[in-house]
């Protein structure tokens, strides 16, 4: 074979290695057996220079098997990063292109709920996702194996902590907080937002996560007035029109008395008249619960209420399945984009 030749097929070679994802294959490729067979058809002259050649070859694409396999195994390092949030090994686009890319409406109308709040003049806060029994249940006034605790489904770890049921789990820690303004003549005014875990089985109606808004408000004076006020102008800024509004009686051990807040089905949203809609709820603070973050209830006086955000967002666009929002299915994030 013309030393031209054997060029040729070192370039091929070569070329085969650094494409593959199995370079050692190449050892085994036909051309090889082909170089050698031709040295028995040289002349005695010619067989010197072209073993030489043939070897030189040999030693070029071992040299680029070996390099293409240590980057290989490198490139290995990065597909066992655990970290990383995709899977590095897919072919397939990790994510979509930011173009068609959309908010989740979850966060979408989160960002809704807090901005009409914080214009209605309260404090946000995120809520925890990992808490404990007290914010959980004994700063809210739930006596120690009170059955009220059994009606919250929650999950422990092994160590007793708690993923909250509910939001409320921050009253405590919004109160101590706002203590010090309440001293200054102030008031308190927060909400405090985020997801909640119960352990319920799942249907179009129930869902182990989900989200809830928490809402707090301490003064002097508060009324339970205020506080149907100030749901009901919530309500009506989120909705976009003026609603119908009613209560009636509840049970929540952290507020006295306690209240379930509904609205009427808006015709806007294909309600009809007397159809109520039960939406949070709510109450007076309990003075067990200001007592508990050091504020004197004889003093001080407010209300609280607590909802979830699915069903607000559900009934504001009709979804008819709870279970559309942890979906991950672009059909229905799209209806949103
Ligand atoms: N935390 C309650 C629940 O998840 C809702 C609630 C009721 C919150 C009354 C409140 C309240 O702040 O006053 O069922």
């Amino acid at each position: 074979m013309p030393s031209h030749d054997i060029d040729a097929v070192r370039q091929q070679l070569l070329k085969r290695v650094e494409a593959s994802e199995t370079p050692r294959d190449v050892l085994r490729a036909p051309e090889f057996k082909d170089l050698y067979s031709a040295i028995g058809t040289l002349s005695p002259e010619e067989k010197g220079p072209y073993g030489k050649a043939v070897n030189e070859l040999k030693q070029a694409v071992e040299a680029a098997v070996e390099a293409r396999t240590m980057q290989l195994e490198s490139g290995d390092v990065i597909a066992l990063d655990v970290t990383a949030p995709w899977d590095v090994n897919s072919s397939r686009p990790a994510f979509l292109p930011t173009n068609e890319g959309s908010q989740h409406p979850l966060t979408k109308e989160m960002d809704t709920v807090v901005n009409i709040f914080t214009r209605m003049g309260f404090d946000a806060v995120e809520s925890r996702q990992i808490d404990d029994d007290f914010h959980m249940f004994g700063s809210l006034n739930f006596p120690e194996n009170h059955p009220a605790r059994d009606g919250y489904d929650t999950f422990r770890t092994e160590e007793g902590f708690i993923p909250p049921a509910h939001t409320s789990t921050m009253q405590n820690r919004i109160l101590q907080e706002g203590k010090a303004k309440l001293e200054a003549g102030g008031q308190i005014a927060a909400i405090s937002y985020g997801r909640v875990f119960r352990n319920e089985d799942v249907d179009a109606t129930h869902e182990h996560t989900f989200h809830q808004v928490e809402g707090v408000f301490v003064s002097k004076d508060a009324t339970l007035g205020d506080m149907l006020g100030t749901l009901r102008s919530f309500f009506e800024v989120y909705y976009g029109q003026s609603l119908r509004i009613k209560t009636q009686p509840a049970y929540f051990p952290f507020v006295e008395p306690g209240l379930e807040f509904q609205i009427e089905k808006p015709a806007a949203l294909n309600g009809k008249p007397g159809e109520w809609l039960e939406m949070l709820g709510c109450g007076m603070i309990h003075p067990n619960v200001l007592t508990a973050a050091g504020i004197d209830p004889t003093v001080y006086r407010g209300f609280a209420w607590g909802g979830g955000i699915e069903r607000l967002v559900m009934l504001k666009y009709g979804i008819e399945d709870l279970r559309h929002f942890e979906s991950a299915k672009l059909n229905f994030m799209r209806k949103f984009a």
